[in-house]
């Protein structure tokens, strides 16, 4: 299977690492790609019971033998690059071969500044960013005052573009914030000082996959965020600033649509949210705590804690249609074996009606109040479980109604977090 999407299907966090392990133990992955957003999110990824956290590097660095690429989509902070790479060598991994696209857009210190007073502006309404300028970043991309990776390379060019950036930013700063300017100087110095060790990385990772597809090699596109964080198709404005959806992984990376042979959507056996924005079946009681608890639900990147509720099947069937899921993989099974019953959302009631599918408004959705069905509990340990025969019978059952329910088969399960519990269920 040569060219192979993983992406979120909730709101993120849904363990996509598992799917990718998975994924390798049956097919050698020649290349690992990310093509969306930036440091903002947060892969942790567990190697013989050792824990790794990456934000901005595809998991894929982990992995001997493959490359990693950071597509032209993606938005590179090449100082957290760096402190990612070294952190990494420092706890003495070895390190796979990474390309950065040339095309790829630059955060510069100056995005995050602009992200954090941004949010303090906001006030109530504020988004709950990371904080890691990624926003600003495709707002430059966006009004054609960008920095892109190539400009890190030609002192002048990189001079007026950090200016015509700054420029407008700086009025903004300065007059409507309360701010310090920031000096052009500083920051083309800055991000100099990146150039040379950048330089070998950089390539045109367009023309690279395509090559890579052409000789049957497997390339992994791995997503970041998740649909409902996507600026088009998510809880806009709740969202980021990027399409993590499938559609944006061809933008992303520079392939067309029809080389993409599967695409599997990662979602959690319930659900969690970090940031401001609506989430239906959201828990405010003890339920929400333990979830909470037993999932280990605080955020990888920013260390906040994930807002938590059950199964929203009205979102994993969106996600199975906005993505074009070929499958699904359920994540966290094993955290649901506290319960004696457990609840899973398979409609909305908003002002009175039940409603099948994704609500077209955001007023309809912000309304929306989850309609439960409840299964039994298998109230066990199932983090040994290495078949879909193994699981308890009511897993088996709570699995094969999520499937009927969400829009896609589920091809795997995660069992815990290590890289071999995991569950074929179609194989
Ligand atoms: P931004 O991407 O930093 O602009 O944040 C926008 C929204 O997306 C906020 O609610 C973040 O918490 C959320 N977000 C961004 N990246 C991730 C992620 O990797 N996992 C979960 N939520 C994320």
């Amino acid at each position: 299977m040569p060219a192979i999407v993983v992406l979120g299907a909730q709101w993120g966090d849904e363990g996509k690492g598992k799917a990718t392990d998975l994924l390798a133990t049956t097919d050698p992955i020649d290349y690992v790609v990310r093509t969306s957003g930036g440091h903002n999110a947060g892969h942790t990824i567990v190697v013989n019971g050792e824990k790794y956290a990456t934000h901005l590097l595809p998991s894929g660095i982990l992995t001997p033998g493959a490359t990693s690429v950071i597509a032209g989509g993606v938005v590179v902070s090449p100082e957290a690059l760096f402190r990612e790479l070294d952190g990494l060598i420092a706890r003495g991994v070895e390190v796979a071969d990474l390309k950065v696209s040339a095309n790829a857009h630059v955060i510069a210190s100056y995005h995050a500044t602009i992200d954090k007073v941004t949010e303090r502006f906001l006030g109530k309404n504020q988004i709950g960013t990371t904080g890691r300028g990624i926003g600003p970043a495709y707002a430059d991309k966006i009004n054609r005052v960008g920095v892109r990776i190539a400009d890190l390379f030609d002192e002048k060019i990189l001079t007026q573009k950090v200016e015509a950036a700054l420029d407008v930013r700086n009025h903004l700063l300065t007059k409507v914030y309360n701010r310090r300017a920031i000096e052009v100087d500083a920051v083309v110095e800055e991000l100099l000082s990146y150039a040379d060790r950048l330089r070998p990385m950089v390539c045109d990772t367009s023309l690279l996959l395509n090559k890579a597809l052409d000789a049957d090699q497997t390339v992994l596109f791995e997503g970041a965020q998740a649909t409902m964080l996507d600026v088009d198709h998510g809880t806009y404005p709740f969202v980021t600033s990027s399409n993590p959806v499938a559609g944006g992984v061809c933008v992303g990376a520079g392939i067309g649509p029809t080389r993409i042979d599967r695409v599997v959507g990662v979602i959690k056996a319930y659900t969690t949210r970090v940031g401001s924005g609506p989430f239906p079946t959201e828990l405010f009681d003890e339920d929400g705590v333990q979830l909470q608890q037993l999932g280990g639900e605080i955020g990888v990147s920013t260390g906040r804690t994930r807002r938590c509720g059950w199964y929203d099947a009205v979102v994993a069937r969106y996600a199975s249609r906005v993505n074009g899921l070929t499958e699904l993989f359920l994540t966290k099974l094993d955290i649901l074996g506290a319960w004696e019953q457990i609840p899973v959302c398979v409609a909305y009631e908003i002002d009175g009606q039940r409603v099948e599918e994704m609500p077209m408004t955001q007023t309809e959705f912000h309304h929306a109040t989850p309609v439960y069905e409840y299964f039994e509990g298998w109230q066990s340990d199932i983090s040994g479980c290495r078949s879909f025969d193994e699981l308890p019978k009511n897993a088996q059952a709570y699995v094969q109604a999520l499937e009927e329910m969400s829009g896609a088969p589920i091809w795997g399960v995660g069992v815990g977090p290590g890289r071999e519990q995991t569950v074929v269920v179609h194989g």
